[in-house]
């Protein structure tokens, strides 16, 4: 694992549209992983700005969202159908067809949806670039605390932290989901590549346990082997670039 410290919000932002652009680039038919939330919203507008400057295609690759709230149909603001369509996909050239977002509005079969989801990936070869943000308590999609490394796409209930943290995204508190549908730990660890995104004071206990992705100068805060990341860093850009690219 590589350890990139930016300063902020907006180098954060900037470096991981680098190497998303990247490795789109490089394989035009590229699987991409892609997460909902506050973080990757700057990570979406310097791709699009990317798309708009005739510099990024994405018509020829695919993509599997990590997550949606069970309950909530396409078009409830909230849902990470309309979050995806609203901050990534209306601005670019995703064909809609290679989209898959879980569907919320599921009501039975669950598992039997989840491994066709999980079917659907391996088909498609796999995820090559799985971005993630992490939640205040460490979970990445919906893999609350105690998920098992081995878990798959499931229908998972979510702690009180994360019930709490969407509460002020809702007008009705009867409206805020209890569930959601999401890949698990074990599906997201079959990436072949993960850019794992943190920003901000409130992240940092949660990434001084999970240690590693691209994160600004504030959620690396509690991090005690700072300065030893940036020499991994330095080294890696003259040893092996490829791994930034
Ligand atoms: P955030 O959420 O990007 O809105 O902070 C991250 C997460 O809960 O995965």
């Amino acid at each position: 694992m590589l350890v990139v410290i930016k300063k902020d919000y907006e180098e954060v932002s900037r470096e991981a549209a680098r190497i998303v652009a990247g490795a789109v680039r490089s394989n035009s038919q590229i699987v991409l992983g892609l997460a909902t939330g506050s973080t990757p919203l700057g990570l979406y507008k310097e791709l699009i700005a990317l798309h708009r400057a005739g510099d990024l295609d994405f018509s020829q690759a695919t993509s599997f969202n990590l997550d949606e709230y069970l309950g909530l149909p396409a078009f409830h603001p909230q849902s990470f159908h309309f979050f995806m369509k609203q901050n990534f996909f209306s601005h670019v050239n995703f064909p809609s067809g290679n989209v898959h977002i879980p569907d919320g509005t599921i009501s039975r079969n669950y598992d039997e949806y989840c491994a066709q989801y999980e079917q659907s990936i391996k088909a498609h070869g796999g995820i090559d670039l799985q971005i993630l943000g992490i939640g205040r308590n460490g979970h990445v999609g919906f893999n609350e605390p105690t998920s098992s490394l081995a878990s798959r796409t499931r229908l998972k209930a979510l702690s009180r932290e994360t019930v709490e943290d969407n509460r002020h995204s809702f007008s009705n508190d009867s409206e805020v989901p209890k569930c959601a549908i999401t890949m698990g730990i074990g599906t997201i660890l079959d990436s072949r590549r993960v850019l794992l995104l943190a920003s901000g004071r409130s992240k940092a206990a949660a990434v001084a346990k999970a240690i590693e992705g691209i994160i600004d100068e504030d959620a690396a805060y509690s991090l005690t082997q700072r300065d030893y990341y940036r020499h991994v860093l330095e080294m890696t850009q003259i040893f092996t670039p490829e791994r930034l690219s």
